[in-house]
C-alpha cells in the first residue's frame, strides 16, 4: 500500500513515496481507501522535525496528514454508524507514526468517520474535517452570544473562512482582516466588515469597535500584536498555543482539535452544513503522491488560498 512519509526530517524533497503493509479494520473501526488527502500547515512540523520529540516514541517513517476522504472498504466488528462498503466518507486523522492521512488505506475509529457532503467532490469533501473542527471549537470555547461581536484574522485561510461561516451561522457580526487581493474573498464568506491586515489590524478593528470585540480568533498567529483589538472581559482563541498575559479580564483559550477527535456529531453537523451551503470547500490544486514535495514547497510559500490536496 502507498503512503508517503519520511525517514530522515528535513525540507519538502524528504517526503517520499514508501509501501506500508496493508491494514485491517478492527473492532470499532472502519478501514477506508484514502482517495485525498489534505496538505495543512501542521503536516509540516512532522516533516521538518520540529516535532522530533513528540514524536520519538514511534518509529520512522512519519507520515503526515490530519484530512482525509474516500471510500469505506472494509467494516470492522460493532462499527457505530451504520457504513457500508463502498460509502464515500471523510474523517480527522490524529497522525502517530505511519498512521496519517497520507496513505492509500486507513483503520479509523468509526466515530471519527462520516459521510461525504452531497454533492462534493471527495476532494473537497478532504478540506473540511481538520480545519472545520478546529472552527468549531474556536467558537465553542469563545462562546459568544448571537449578535456579538468576532474579530477574524488570517481570514482568507482555510481556518479562517470556516470560522467565518460558522460564526455567521451563529449569528454573530464577524469583522476580518484581509489584504487587498482578499478582499472579495472574505466578504463572499460572509464577513460583515473587512479590515486591512497586517500588524496595525487591532486599531483598525478599534476604529469600528472603540470598546473592542467581544472574541477573536487568530488565524494568523499574530499573537500580542492582537490582543489590543478585544474588550475588556472578553476572549481571545489562540491555534498555537499562545496565552497573553493576564490583563483587562481576557480570557485566552487555546484551541487543539485534537480533542475533538471522535466527535461524530460535530464532524457530521459540519457535512451537513455543506449541503445546506452554510460551508464552502475551496481547493486550490490537487497533486499526485509523487509530487507531495511541491504542494509543502507551495504552502510554506505562502499565499496559496484554497486547499492543496493529494490524490491517491
Ligand atoms: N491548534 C489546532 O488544533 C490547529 C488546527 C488547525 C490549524 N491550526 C493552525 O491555525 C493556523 C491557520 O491555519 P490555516 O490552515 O488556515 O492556514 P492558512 O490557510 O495558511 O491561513 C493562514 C492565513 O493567515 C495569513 N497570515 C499569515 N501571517 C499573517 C500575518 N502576519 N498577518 C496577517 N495575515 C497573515 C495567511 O496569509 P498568506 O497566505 O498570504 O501568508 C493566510 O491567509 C495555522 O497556524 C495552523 O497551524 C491549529
Amino acid at each position: 500500500m502507498r503512503a508517503i512519509g519520511v525517514t530522515n526530517y528535513g525540507p519538502p524533497e524528504v517526503l517520499k513515496v514508501i509501501d506500508l503493509p496493508e491494514v485491517h479494520a478492527g473492532p470499532g473501526q472502519v478501514r477506508i481507501r484514502v482517495l485525498a488527502a489534505t496538505v495543512n500547515p501542521t503536516d509540516m512540523s512532522v516533516r521538518n522535525g520540529s516535532r522530533a520529540e513528540m514524536q520519538k516514541s514511534d518509529p520512522p517513517p512519519y507520515v503526515p496528514g490530519m484530512d482525509i476522504a474516500g471510500v469505506i472498504d472494509e467494516v470492522g466488528a460493532g462499527a457505530l454508524g451504520a457504513f457500508l462498503v463502498g460509502d464515500s466518507v471523510m474523517a480527522m486523522v490524529i497522525p502517530k507514526g505511519s498512521h496519517g492521512g497520507y496513505r492509500q488505506q486507513i483503520a479509523l475509529n468509526s466515530r471519527s468517520v462520516v459521510r461525504a457532503p452531497a454533492g462534493a467532490t471527495l476532494v473537497e469533501a478532504a478540506t473540511l474535517p481538520m480545519n472545520g473542527l478546529t472552527a468549531r471549537q474556536t467558537l465553542d470555547l469563545l462562546a459568544l452570544k448571537p449578535a456579538q461581536i468576532l474579530a477574524v484574522t488570517g481570514a482568507a485561510g482555510a481556518y479562517g473562512g470556516y470560522v467565518i461561516q460558522l460564526a455567521k451561522a451563529g449569528g454573530l457580526t464577524v469583522i476580518a482582516d484581509a489584504s487587498d487581493s482578499d478582499r472579495s474573498l472574505v466578504s463572499a464568506l460572509g464577513a460583515d466588515i473587512v479590515v486591512q491586515r497586517g500588524d496595525d489590524v487591532a486599531t483598525r478593528i478599534r476604529a469600528h469597535f472603540p470598546n473592542g470585540v467581544d472574541g477573536l480568533a487568530d488565524g494568523a498567529v499574530q499573537k500580542e500584536l492582537v490582543i489590543p483589538a478585544v474588550r475588556d472581559g472578553g476572549a481571545f482563541a489562540s491555534v498555537r498555543g499562545f496565552k497573553g498575559e493576564s490583563q483587562r479580564g481576557i480570557r485566552f483559550e487555546t484551541v487543539s482539535v485534537r480533542i475533538y477527535d471522535g466527535d461524530f456529531e460535530k464532524l457530521d453537523q459540519l457535512r451537513r452544513m455543506v449541503e445546506e451551503g452554510k460551508i464552502t470547500l475551496r481547493v486550490a490544486e490537487t497533486y499526485p503522491p509523487e509530487r507531495a514535495a511541491e504542494a509543502h514547497r507551495r504552502l510554506e510559500a505562502g499565499g496559496t488560498r484554497g486547499r492543496l490536496v493529494i490524490q491517491f
